[in-house]
This record gives C-alpha cells, sequence and structure tokens, in this order.
C-alpha cells in the first residue's frame, strides 16, 4: 500500500520535471524499482475502459478497441489533445488526461467526442479558455480544470446545460466569476480554492443565479479571502455547503460571512483550521437566521468563548471543536444550543506545560438538553463533580478516554457519575483514565448503561462483585489491558447477569481462576468471553458450567499446555464440553503439544478454529470430526509433519479458508499425498500456499513448497520399488565390475586372450613342455645397459643356459623385425633387463615389447622375465611396457641387488626364474 502510494506521489512530480522524478527514484529507491514501475509496456484494456496511465506517450494510442467507453491517459507527456487522434473512439463517455503538458483545449475535442460525461484535465498548462473550447461538450456532467493556468475569455462555460461538477481550483484565477450571463443550470458543486482572489464580489455569482441545484462550494483558499461584499451570496440561495477550510487569513471575516450567508439555505458551515482564536457572543449572529445543523470549527485554536456565543445556533446539531485550546467551559458556553445532538470535544481542552487544567464548570452542559453524544476524548480537565454533567437527559454516550488527570485519586467512587443520574447513558468510555481501583456503587446511577469499557487502566483489586451493581442492564464489560492483578471470586459478577461481552485479556492474576466455583456461572447469556493474555496455568473442567450461549471464547496467549495432556494428573480438562454452541474459540500461544480426543466432541457450530503457535504435531485420528461447520482453521507455526486423511478429511471438508503453513512437512507420499492432492482440488482458501507450506524432510524435497511434491511419484509403488531395486543392483553392479576390471583387468584380458586362443587353436600351447627351445631366454634391454648384460650374463651362459642376444644372435639376411620375431619365438622365456633406459629407449624398444607381449599372450606363456636393476615406479613400467610387477609371478621379478655378497643369491633366483614350467600354474 505504502509503496503504491508512493508511486502516485511520484508520478504526480513526474508531470512536472520527469528527470527529477528519476533522480528522487535513483536517490530513494533502487533504480530498479524506479523503472520497474514507470513502464508499463502497453495499454491495459478491459471491458469497455482502456488505461493508457503512466507510459510516457505523447499522443492517444491508435490501436485500441474502438468501442471503449473510458479512457485514461493520464500522466504521460502529451502536449496536445488533438481531437482527430480521438475521432474513432467516438463513443467515450469518460476521457482523462490530467496529468500531462497540454497547452489548449481543441473546441473539437467534444465535438468528436459527442457522448462524452466526465473530462478530466487537472494538472495541465491550458491558458486561455475560450466558449468555442467547451462549445460541442453539451453531454458534460463532471468537469476538472484544476490546477491549469487558466484565464477565462468570454463566458466558456455557459453551454454547458448538463455541467454538475466543476473543479476550477488552484488556477491563480483573479475573480469567482466565470461568466457575466446566468449559465450552468445543473451544477450542484463548484470548487473554487486556492485561487488568487481576496474578495468576493456582490455580483461574483450572478452567473449562477439560475443554478437552482447549487449545494456546495469550496473556498478553500491559500491566499484567503479578506472582504466579502454584501449580498455577495445572495444569487446562490439554494448553498447549502460551504467550505473555507484551511482558508488562514479569513478568521476575521466570519461575523461578515455569517450575514452573508443568512440569505441562504446554509445547513453545513466547515471552518477547519483557518486560525480562529476568540468566538464572540457575536461571531456567529448573522446566521440566526438559517437552519445550520452542522458546524465544524476543528483544528482551530480557540482558547475563549464568550457566554453565549452559541446563542444564534438553535438549530445546530453537530458541533465538531476537536483539536482547540480551550481554557474554561462556564454555564453560559453552550446557551442557546437546544437541539444540539452531537458535540466532539476531542482534543479541545488540553493542558499545556506552562497553563494549568482546563476547567469545565458545574452545569456546563446543562444547555444541553437534546445531546446525546459527548466526547471528551484526550481532553484534559481537573475534576468531575456532582455537577460536571448535570442536565444532560439525553446522553446516551459518554467518552471520557484517554483523560489521564479526571480522577485525582485514580478511583471511581460512588460520587464520580452521580452527575449522570438522569442522564440515559447506555456507553460510557473509561479507557485509558490510569484508574487503580473501582470503589463499589461506582456505576450505581448508571441504570441503563449497556456498554462499559475499562480497557487501558491499572486496575488491581478484587472484584467482589458490589462494583457493579446496579449494572442491570450491562450487555458489554471491557477490562483488557489491565496490568494481569485482577481477582476474581464466584460473586464478582452476579450484579451483571445480563453481560453478553466480557473481556478481561491481560488483566487477571494467573492463578485466579483456578478455584472450584466459576466466577462465569451467574453469565448465563454469555456469548464472548476473552480471558486472553493472562498466562493462565490452571482452570477447571467446570469453568464454562453453565455458559450455554457462549460463541466466541479467546484463551490465546496463556499457559495451558499441560490441561490438555494424557498425562495430566486426573486425565485432560475438558474445559469445552459445557459450551456446545462455540461459534469461534482461539488457543494459540499456549504451547500445547498434544489435543485429546474429546477437547472437540459436539462442538458441531464451531466455525473458526485457530490453535496456531503451538507445538501440536500428531493428531489423535477423527479428533477433529465433529467440527461439522467449521470455516476457518488455522494451525500455522506448529510442528506438523503430515496431513493424512484420517484426521483432516472431516474438518477440511467445508472449510473456507486454512491457514497451515511454516510447519515442518514431511513431503511422502505417506505424509503428504493426501494433503497435496486435497490442495489440488479444492476451492478453499490457502494464503500463503506458495511460500509457507514448505517441505521440511526429506532431502529430496528439503525447502521446497509442498505443491512442488509431485503425487505421481506415488501411484503404484511397487513396481517401482522393483524398479528402484533393478536399477539399485544394477548400477551397484557395475561399479564393482569397474572396479574390478580397474585393478584386475589385464589378468581379465590375459585369461581372455587365452581362452580365446586355446579354444580356436591361434597358439602352439599345446607343445610340449621342454620342446625345442634354442634359447632359454630372449634378453631385453637398453643400447646403454649393453655392458651390465656382458659383464653379467655372459658368464651364466657358459654354465648352464643360453641366452639370445640381439645385437649377437640376428639372423642374418632377414630383416631386423622379422630377426626379433623368429628368435623370440624360438626362445622359451623373454628377459627384460628393466632401466630407465630401458623406459625411454624409442620404437624398437617398444616393438619388442609389443612383440613379447603379443607372444607371451599367443603362447599362453607365463614367460616375462624382468630384471630390475633400477627401482623404478610401476606407474612407468605400465605406461612404456605395458606391463606390471602385480602381473607376474613373484618369482620372475629379480632385483639386482647393490651388495656384492648377493649377487650369487641373484643368480640362483634368476636360473628358477628362467627354469621354471612355462604351464600356467593355477
Ligand atoms: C468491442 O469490440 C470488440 C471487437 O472489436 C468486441 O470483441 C467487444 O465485445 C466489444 N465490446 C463491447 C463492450 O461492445
Ligand atoms: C480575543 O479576545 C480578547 C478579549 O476577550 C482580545 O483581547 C483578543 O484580542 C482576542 N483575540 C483575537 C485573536 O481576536
Ligand atoms: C454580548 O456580550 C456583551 C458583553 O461582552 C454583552 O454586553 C451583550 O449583551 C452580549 N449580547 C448578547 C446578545 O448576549
Ligand atoms: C436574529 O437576530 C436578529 C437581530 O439580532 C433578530 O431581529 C431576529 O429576530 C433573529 N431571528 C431569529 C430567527 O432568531
Ligand atoms: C428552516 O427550517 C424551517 C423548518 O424546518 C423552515 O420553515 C425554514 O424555511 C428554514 N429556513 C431556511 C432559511 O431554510
Ligand atoms: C470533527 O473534526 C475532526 C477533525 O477535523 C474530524 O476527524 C471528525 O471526523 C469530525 N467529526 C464530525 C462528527 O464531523
Ligand atoms: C476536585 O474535587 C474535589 C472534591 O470534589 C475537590 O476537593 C478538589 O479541590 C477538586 N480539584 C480541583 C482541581 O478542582
Amino acid at each position: 500500500m505504502t509503496n503504491r502510494y508512493f508511486f502516485e506521489m511520484l508520478y504526480v512530480a513526474a508531470s512536472c520535471i520527469q528527470t527529477w522524478v528519476i533522480l528522487v527514484c535513483t536517490l530513494i529507491v533502487t533504480p530498479f524499482h524506479c523503472m520497474a514501475s514507470l513502464k508499463k509496456a502497453t495499454c491495459i484494456v478491459q471491458d469497455d475502459r482502456a488505461d493508457c496511465s503512466h507510459l510516457s506517450l505523447s499522443s492517444v494510442p491508435q490501436d485500441l478497441p474502438s468501442n471503449i467507453t473510458s479512457l485514461d491517459m493520464s500522466h504521460n507527456r502529451m502536449t496536445a489533445a488533438h481531437p482527430d487522434s480521438l475521432k474513432q473512439y467516438a463513443g467515450l463517455l469518460h476521457l482523462n488526461i490530467s496529468y500531462n503538458s497540454i497547452k489548449n483545449l481543441d473546441e473539437g475535442l467534444c465535438r468528436n467526442l459527442a457522448q462524452l460525461q466526465t473530462l478530466n484535465m487537472m494538472h495541465n498548462q491550458v491558458y486561455l479558455l475560450k466558449k468555442e473550447d467547451l462549445s460541442h461538450c453539451t453531454k458534460l456532467t463532471w468537469l476538472n480544470m484544476a490546477s491549469n493556468k487558466l484565464k477565462l475569455q468570454g463566458e466558456p462555460f455557459s453551454l454547458l446545460q448538463s455541467l454538475e461538477f466543476l473543479d476550477v481550483s488552484n488556477n491563480k484565477l483573479q475573480s469567482a466569476r466565470l461568466g457575466s450571463q446566468p449559465q450552468l443550470p445543473s451544477l450542484v458543486t463548484l470548487d473554487l480554492g486556492h485561487n488568487d482572489f481576496t474578495t468576493l464580489k456582490s455580483e461574483d455569482f450572478s452567473f449562477l443565479k439560475d443554478s437552482p441545484f447549487l449545494q456546495v462550494i469550496h473556498l478553500m483558499s491559500s491566499v484567503s479571502l479578506e472582504k466579502l461584499e454584501p449580498g455577495c451570496f445572495k444569487p446562490i440561495s439554494a448553498l447549502r455547503i460551504l467550505s473555507l477550510d484551511g482558508s488562514r487569513k479569513s478568521s476575521t471575516l466570519i461575523p461578515d460571512l455569517c450575514s452573508e450567508l443568512s440569505q441562504t439555505a446554509i445547513g453545513t458551515l466547515s471552518l477547519r483550521d483557518i486560525g480562529l482564536k476568540n468566538l464572540t457572543n457575536r461571531t456567529f449572529l448573522g446566521l440566526n437566521k438559517t437552519n445550520l445543523t452542522l458546524l465544524d470549527l476543528s483544528g482551530n485554536s480557540i482558547s475563549k468563548i464568550e457566554d453565549g456565543s452559541f446563542q444564534w445556533l438553535s438549530g445546530l446539531q453537530t458541533l465538531n471543536m476537536t483539536g482547540n485550546n480551550i481554557k474554561h467551559l462556564t454555564r453560559g458556553t453552550f446557551n442557546g444550543l437546544k437541539m444540539l445532538k452531537n458535540l466532539q470535544l476531542t482534543k479541545a481542552l488540553v493542558k499545556s506545560q506552562k497553563s494549568s487544567l482546563p476547567v469545565i464548570d458545574d452545569f456546563s452542559f446543562q444547555p444541553l438538553s437534546n445531546l446525546e453524544s459527548l466526547k471528551l476524548q484526550n481532553t484534559a480537565f481537573a475534576n468531575i463533580t456532582e455537577n460536571t454533567f448535570k442536565g444532560l437527559m439525553s446522553l446516551t454516550e459518554l467518552d471520557l478516554s484517554w483523560n489521564s488527570y479526571l480522577h485525582t485519586e485514580r478511583k471511581l467512587t460512588n460520587k464520580t457519575f452521580v452527575s449522570l443520574a438522569d442522564s440515559p447513558l447506555r456507553k460510557l468510555n473509561l479507557e485509558g483514565n490510569a484508574l487503580v481501583a473501582i470503589e463499589p456503587g461506582s456505576f450505581l446511577c448508571l441504570k441503563n448503561l449497556s456498554i462499559l469499557l475499562l480497557d487501558h487502566n491499572f486496575i488491581s483489586q478484587m472484584f467482589s462483585g458490589k462494583e457493579f451493581e446496579g449494572l442491570a442492564q450491562l450487555k458489554e464489560l471491557h477490562i483488557s489491558n489491565n496490568v494481569q492483578a485482577i481477582d476474581l471470586t464466584p460473586e464478582s459478577f452476579v450484579n451483571v447477569t445480563n453481560l453478553s461481552v466480557l473481556t478481561l485479556g491481560k488483566s487477571l492474576k494467573a492463578e485466579t481462576l483456578n478455584h472450584d466455583s466459576s466466577p462465569f456461572r451467574p453469565l448465563s447469556n454469555l456469548t464472548v468471553l476473552d480471558l486472553s493474555n493472562n498466562n493462565i496455568a490452571n482452570i477447571r473442567e467446570n469453568m464454562l458450567e453453565g455458559l450455554d450461549n457462549l460463541r466466541v471464547l479467546k484463551l490465546q496467549h496463556n499457559n495451558l499446555v499441560r490441561l490438555w495432556k494424557m498425562a495430566n494428573p486426573g486425565g485432560p480438562v475438558l474445559f469445552l464440553k459445557h459450551t456446545w454452541r462455540l461459534i469461534s474459540f482461539d488457543m494459540e500461544f499456549n504451547g500445547m503439544d498434544e489435543i485429546p480426543m474429546e477437547a472437540f466432541r459436539n462442538l458441531s457450530h464451531l466455525r473458526e478454529l485457530t490453535i496456531s503457535n503451538n507445538l501440536l504435531n500428531n493428531f489423535r485420528h477423527s479428533v477433529f470430526d465433529d467440527l461439522t461447520s467449521l470455516k476457518v482453521l488455522r494451525l500455522e507455526k506448529n510442528m506438523i509433519t503430515s496431513v493424512r486423511a484420517e484426521v483432516f478429511r472431516s474438518p477440511l471438508s467445508n472449510l473456507s479458508v486454512l491457514v497451515m503453513g511454516k510447519n515442518t512437512f514431511d513431503c511422502t507420499c505417506e505424509s503428504i499425498l493426501w494433503f497435496v492432492t486435497w490442495l489440488n482440488n479444492t476451492n478453499t482458501s490457502v494464503p500463503g500456499l506458495r511460500d509457507q507450506y514448505i517441505c521440511n524432510t526429506p532431502l529430496l524435497y528439503f525447502n521446497d513448497s509442498i505443491m512442488d511434491f509431485d503425487p505421481l511419484s506415488c501411484k503404484d509403488t511397487t513396481p517401482f520399488q522393483a524398479l528402484h531395486i533393478l536399477t539399485s543392483t544394477t548400477v551397484l553392479m557395475l561399479i564393482l565390475i569397474a572396479l574390478i576390471y580397474q585393478f584386475h583387468g589385464w589378468r581379465i584380458v590375459f585369461y581372455w586372450n587365452i581362452l580365446i586362443n586355446r579354444t580356436l587353436g591361434f597358439s602352439d600351447a599345446k607343445v610340449e613342455e621342454g620342446k625345442e627351445f634354442e634359447f632359454d631366454a630372449y634378453v631385453i634391454h637398453a643400447e646403454e645397459d649393453t655392458r651390465w648384460v656382458e659383464r653379467l650374463m655372459y658368464p651364466l651362459e657358459q654354465k648352464t643356459c643360453r641366452f639370445c642376444l640381439e645385437d649377437r644372435d640376428s639372423i642374418i639376411g632377414m630383416s631386423q623385425l622379422e630377426s626379433i620375431v623368429n628368435n623370440m619365438r624360438k626362445s622359451r622365456k623373454i628377459l627384460f633387463v628393466v632401466t630407465e633406459n630401458l623406459l625411454k629407449d624409442p620404437w624398437c624398444g617398444r616393438f619388442k615389447v609389443h612383440h613379447a607381449l603379443h607372444q607371451v599372450i599367443e603362447d599362453s606363456r607365463d614367460s616375462v622375465v624382468l630384471i630390475f636393476l633400477q627401482d623404478v615406479h610401476d606407474y612407468k613400467l605400465s605406461h612404456s611396457l605395458f606391463l606390471r610387477r602385480g602381473m607376474l609371478h613373484e618369482r620372475c621379478i629379480l632385483n639386482w641387488p647393490p651388495q656384492k655378497e648377493r649377487i650369487p643369491a641373484f643368480y640362483q633366483k634368476l636360473l628358477i626364474a628362467l627354469g621354471m614350467t612355462n604351464q600356467l600354474q593355477e
């Protein structure tokens, strides 16, 4: 709301200086906001109305439906309203071109818009206005030309036969005379405020001579009226309402004004905020011939009222003196106001720091025998005496609220209201009177009192029952917002048995209701009982017994958590069992976490149930089932996880409003499926459904709206479960396989190849052991390691075995590659002398390695032996030689020992490695 208002203000400014707006926007709001609201994309057409306001348009759009009857072009940048641009909207009844920069009113406008009834041109720059400009506007009933720069030429309004409302305020007009001939026969309301004329001349209103319906003139004026010529209102004798509100210099003019008005039918005179300071017995003299019924003098600074000031206003019914500075009311002040019904003295007598308290003399109100309502709200005066209100024979309503000086002892006594003994008082407002006590018999005189307001005091006492003696007619007793220090007894309300409404919110001592006999027992007519905000922890099951008519019960903000617990000694306290007519029940903020099965039994009339802001989670099935009339259910901010049919189907079935947001919903099929389905199909209003109904569990839906829960996911759960198991097993299997492959892949490939080779017979694996191999081992080494091979391998050769060394044993006449292949085939083992050099060896080493592996796989021979001369990382090994240590039998992996004494052992191992069987060892 405030935002909207703010932007309204901006638009007002926009018509003046666009750049200023943008400046303010960027200063005050974020630029984004500013742009977002200044730019509405296009006109909005709804039914037969087009809204093109605030679009920075410089002309009327031509693409609107031609049958529109209302067009709003306000707050744009038009400098002219071209008749042709409106031609096609000939059916227009209402045109708003306010807040533009239009410089004149073209006569063609009304010619093209012959049906036009209302024209709003306020806040433009129209200067000259001629008769021709409006000559075709004969159907016009409402014309607003406020806030232009009007200079009238001739009789511009003389042809407006139907005009009922004309506003030419704020135009710097030099005269109230809008024409010289009688015209505007239908005019009812004329606003001339905030113009530059200071005198009303005798003939100024003669142009309204033939306007029999004229009732209202606003002469509100910033530059004020200073002079009234005799007879200035004579031409407008039908005038009923005149307002001079805010015309600050006009106070001295009032006597003259009144005598001028004596020739009119004036009924309402509003003189708000015009700087009146004194009223004398001549101020309103001129009004003695009129039938003035309402005089508004509010917002002035009247401090002195001479006796008899109002004696001329014998027909006055309403006198508003709100917000003045009156020091003294005497027996003569209200003399002559014998018809007065409403007297508003709100803030009319105030205590300033220097001055003493204003005084109301005894019998001041005696002339007001017809007064029905007296408002003395926020009014400071010293004392209510035994005669203060004497003579108010018709008074039915007395408002003394927020008057902290009133009762010097801060008590009501049996004397306080004796002056009202003859008044048929029905309503007495004593809110905010700083009262601490009510003595017995205080209201004894007020036999007709029906409503008594004692809220916002400091009453702290025990009510014995005598306090309310005499109030047999009392229907409403409000004692909320006192200081939680009132004690009740079983007799407290025995004298007010007609009570229908009793409010005791934030007033009672916490333990005062924990007694066997309830103070409410005599109140069989009670319909509303408010016991909220009292911190009550204990009440008895019979507290409401006998309250057969109770409709509304308020128990919010107490401490009744124990009451409804199963674990409560003696079982849950079912205090609602006597109130079967209950319509509304509020038990917010009580810390409740449990509702007993029988709590709401038989409450078939209950329409509104509020148990928000507790700790409720699980509800017993069918706990709400008797609430067949429920329309509003408030359960927000509890700990509710699941909303299931067993609990909620019945209470939600007829609901108009459900408020259950901010709970800890569990968005699983079991907990929420029924609720989401219900929400999707209901007409019940659920405020904040999108952002306040949030899943708390499971993780999948955490912080999502429950409306994002997919009911389809619950359809036929069995196949989905099966699918789920299937998918997860598959995934697990795949992971397992991937892992196995990762770590033992080579073995799998290896065995696979062997299997294939054996079955398909590509290999000579069946070739027996010890068959005619020419060499024991084919030695693969790097060029740089030749010396090592010669020095340390050759000696072995002489003893036991025979190596094939490529340099030495290559077959003459063959290509190098062929020779390698041949020799490998002739060797039982392939021996790698592993050093960094070997790994770095270019293509030759690679080729050999490749081939060796090929051979190994093809022949299914476990025939590779690695001799490590250096420590080589397994990663490098596999990278260059496609071998891992793990691929080989551990006997086939030999490390060249740095220590000399271990060399014999190394040889030994080497021989074993070379001599071992080539068959696979399972
Ligand atoms: C206006 O005319 C349009 C067609 O141009 C039509 O759909 C619409 O119903 C009409 N509206 C009225 C109020 O006649
Ligand atoms: C109010 O009346 C007093 C005399 O009763 C007079 O002195 C004073 O000037 C008056 N003030 C105005 C503003 O009329
Ligand atoms: C008005 O008050 C003056 C004294 O201030 C008094 O002489 C005169 O009689 C009063 N006139 C009326 C009509 O009460
Ligand atoms: C109004 O006052 C004038 C003079 O004070 C008196 O002649 C006339 O009778 C009064 N009229 C009424 C209706 O009181
Ligand atoms: C005032 O009211 C009476 C009766 O209600 C009526 O006869 C009289 O014409 C009215 N006076 C004016 C000036 O309207
Ligand atoms: C009296 O004036 C106050 C302040 O101008 C205004 O709020 C209130 O509505 C008025 N009361 C009546 C009954 O006109
Ligand atoms: C208030 O009234 C009491 C008795 O009615 C009186 O003693 C006291 O002086 C009065 N106070 C004022 C400020 O008039």
